[in-house]
């Protein structure tokens, strides 16, 4: 087993870093104040080649590997996990499908302007009542006898929706063939009779926008398409495993911010005639957080390996967001401990982690969602 991280993975952590807490942590508490989209953070990291870090540079990426897009995303999280999202549904969702499923025409089309941040992408999958039940699809896609497709219905929560250029879109095409109805198709956002709805108010991470998005007799050509009519459910659940690194990723970035903030603050405040990091009540909670967010990490960089050497990862990844994700809640919660009463008022950042943290419990498939696939593969041997 070797845990030693490649010249290349640590330089790419390194340029990470120094962005996230130069560029990115300066802003991070004014982005969730004001629930603004960091276009700027946006931009610069289309620069440093973070939109499409796992891509390969002919159609636009930067071509490192996933090991590389995970300890990126951490640093980016560990500043602002709004900027980390942005990051993470780019890469994951959006880049990452249409490289593996696109024709030759799309990646070149879509592809290469995506991966190289000139153009940003969303994910539509979930729905009103499609939301953990991803199958139960109501968005309808009919074939038209010219070829082209006429798409309605109504997306939830879609992570960029409102900032999107692009958007990769999952819909029903045949209601009685179940999951094999469900098709996938490369939908402009400009594209006419499409619209979102007022972005969500949301309990964290308010400097990602999300809202619904309303298709209206959408008319998108053939070549839209992506992947096979009716392949669509397995490009959502084989996208999805690859962004659960993405996240897992997010929650340990969150889950250190946590940790860190609360370990300078151990060391200045003072109770008792002694620094609070004296106390053990509190050297505890700090030694559990920084234990648990190694464990978090290895799980996280080990489904990152597995996808990189081309093995089976979904479970591993399914296990690395259940366990991210939990580790960065309670995190969040004891530095609000540790704060005290400092650590319920915004001025200090502890309260943003908290609220942060949450999502990553939710989105990319709840924790209930990672049991449910940890458990399948159990059940098959996996
Ligand atoms: N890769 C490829 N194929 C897969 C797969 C995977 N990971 N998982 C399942 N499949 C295939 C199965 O093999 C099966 O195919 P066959 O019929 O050919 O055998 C088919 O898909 C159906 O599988 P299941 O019977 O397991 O499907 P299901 O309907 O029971 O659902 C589920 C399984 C795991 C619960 C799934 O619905 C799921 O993952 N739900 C959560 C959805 C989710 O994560 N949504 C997140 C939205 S996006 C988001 O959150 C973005 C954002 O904002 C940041």
């Amino acid at each position: 087993m070797n845990f030693t991280p490649t010249e290349e993975q640590l330089a790419v952590q390194k340029t990470a870093r120094e962005f996230a807490q130069n560029e990115v942590l300066p802003k991070a508490a004014e982005i969730d104040r004001e629930h603004r989209h960091p276009a700027e953070l946006v931009k610069r990291m289309a620069e440093l080649g973070f939109l499409g870090i796992a891509i390969p540079e002919t159609y636009g990426g930067s071509g490192f590997d996933h090991v590389s897009y995970a300890l990126a995303m951490e640093e980016i999280s560990r500043a602002c996990a709004s900027t980390g999202v942005i990051m993470s549904v780019n890469n994951s969702l959006v880049c990452d499908p249409i490289y593996r499923f696109g024709t030759e025409a799309q990646k070149k089309e879509w592809l290469t302007p995506l991966a190289s941040g000139k153009l940003l992408g969303c994910f539509a999958l979930s729905e009103p009542e499609a939301g953990s039940d991803a199958a139960a699809q109501k968005t309808t896609a009919e074939k038209q006898s010219d070829g082209t497709w006429i798409l309605q219905g109504t997306k939830n929560w879609i992570t960029n929706g409102p900032v999107a250029d692009v958007c990769v879109l999952f819909t029903m095409n045949d209601k009685a063939a179940g999951h094999k109805g469900i098709t996938a198709f490369i939908l402009p956002m400009k594209t006419k009779g499409v619209r979102c709805g007022t972005p969500d108010e949301k309990l964290g991470i308010r400097g990602s926008k999300s809202s619904q998005i309303f298709l209206d007799d959408v008319r998108l050509p053939a070549d839209a398409l992506l992947g096979e009519v009716g392949g669509g459910f397995k490009i959502a659940m084989s996208t999805l495993d690859g962004g659960r690194i993405g996240i897992a990723a997010q929650a340990l970035g969150i889950a250190r911010a946590a940790l860190e903030d609360s370990l300078a603050y151990a060391q200045q405040r003072r109770t008792f005639g002694k620094a609070i990091v004296q106390h053990q009540a509190i050297a505890f909670k700090l030694a559990d957080m920084a234990t648990e967010i190694d464990a978090a990490r290895l799980l996280t960089l080990r489904a990152a390996y597995l996808k990189d050497h081309k093995q089976p990862y979904g479970k591993e990844a399914a296990m690395a967001k259940l366990y991210a994700s939990d580790v960065a809640n309670r995190a969040a919660r004891e530095a609000i401990q540790i704060f005290g009463g400092n650590g319920y008022v915004t001025e200090y950042p502890v309260e943003r982690h908290f609220r942060d943290a949450k999502i990553t419990e939710i989105y990319e498939g709840t924790s209930e969602i990672q049991r449910l696939v940890i458990a399948g593969h159990l059940a098959k041997g996996g």
